[in-house]
């Protein structure tokens, strides 16, 4: 049997080559990185849990007629997605002030602002993805001007889906982070969502106890990255069986 191509590994995730043209197979590894890869740790099950729920998000974004990469999952680890050329930008949309934003302008975490704030961070690991204005991105060609109205309003209605989805959970969309790629048919281009959605990607907390589900568990040591996305998972039903979070064990 012929051994599949790697394309890239990055930090979360392998991409493999896909069965047809134009398709990629997706790998969720167990990886947990923080602070560009400075903290680094192996999360047992991770992988699966960010496979099943990128899988729920991007499966709901399709249904509602916001268009994603995702094609259908295969097994616990992998999914299938279509080829696309990533826009080189974090996409982020803000509806509280957490993390980088309190730093930045002094604000607390967890004050609500007054509109979703989009912001835009150039993926280069080596300068640490910077954020960047609508001038860099446009000066430097990284996306045009049709591409970057398209972008805001896909990450606006990416924000209104999965806020409502949290919500009805519990769960407070505090912030998230995606990505947009291009795709060409025929003579058209057009933009979709890519990468995964996931809680190693946004910010979620608990609308009672403000308890935080999301990556900042690992990346402030408040506990149990597994017990916090299955959480989220159980929430909203995806949560996979126990054996198949964890890896087989010898029964001798
Ligand atoms: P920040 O407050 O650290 O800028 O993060 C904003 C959002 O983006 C948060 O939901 C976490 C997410 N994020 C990523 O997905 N990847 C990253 O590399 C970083 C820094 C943040």
């Amino acid at each position: 049997m012929a051994r599949r191509k790697k394309i890239y590994e990055g930090k979360a995730k392998i991409l493999y080559e896909g069965p047809e043209p134009g398709t990629i197979v997706q790998y969720f590894k167990d990886d947990a990185t923080a602070f560009n890869a400075e903290k680094k740790d192996v999360i047992e099950g991770k992988g699966v849990l960010n496979n099943l729920l990128s899988e729920f998000f991007m499966n709901g974004l399709n249904q509602i007629g916001v268009p994603t990469h995702f094609i259908r999952r295969i097994n616990m680890r992998e999914q299938l997605v279509r080829n696309c050329e990533i826009i080189p930008l974090e996409i982020i949309v803000r509806n509280y002030a957490a993390g980088s934003l309190s730093k930045r302008l002094g604000i607390e975490e967890g004050t609500q602002l007054p509109r979703p704030i989009v912001e835009y961070c150039y993926k280069d690991d080596a300068l640490g993805d910077p954020l960047v204005s609508e001038e860099h991105i446009a000066a430097f060609g990284w996306a045009s001007q049709q591409d970057m109205d398209d972008v805001l309003s896909l990450a606006l209605r990416v924000n209104d889906f999965l806020s409502g989805v949290m919500l009805a959970v519990g769960i407070r969309l505090v912030d998230f982070k995606i990505e947009i790629g291009r795709i060409y048919e025929g003579d058209f281009m057009r933009l979709i969502v890519a990468d995964e959605i996931s809680p190693d990607s946004c910010r979620l907390w608990d609308i009672e106890t403000g308890q935080k589900l999301d990556k900042d568990v690992f990346r402030r040591d408040l506990g149990s990255l597994t017990d916090a996305y299955s959480e989220v998972a159980r929430r909203l039903g995806v949560m996979p069986k126990t054996s198949q979070v964890t890896k087989p064990t010898l029964i001798n």
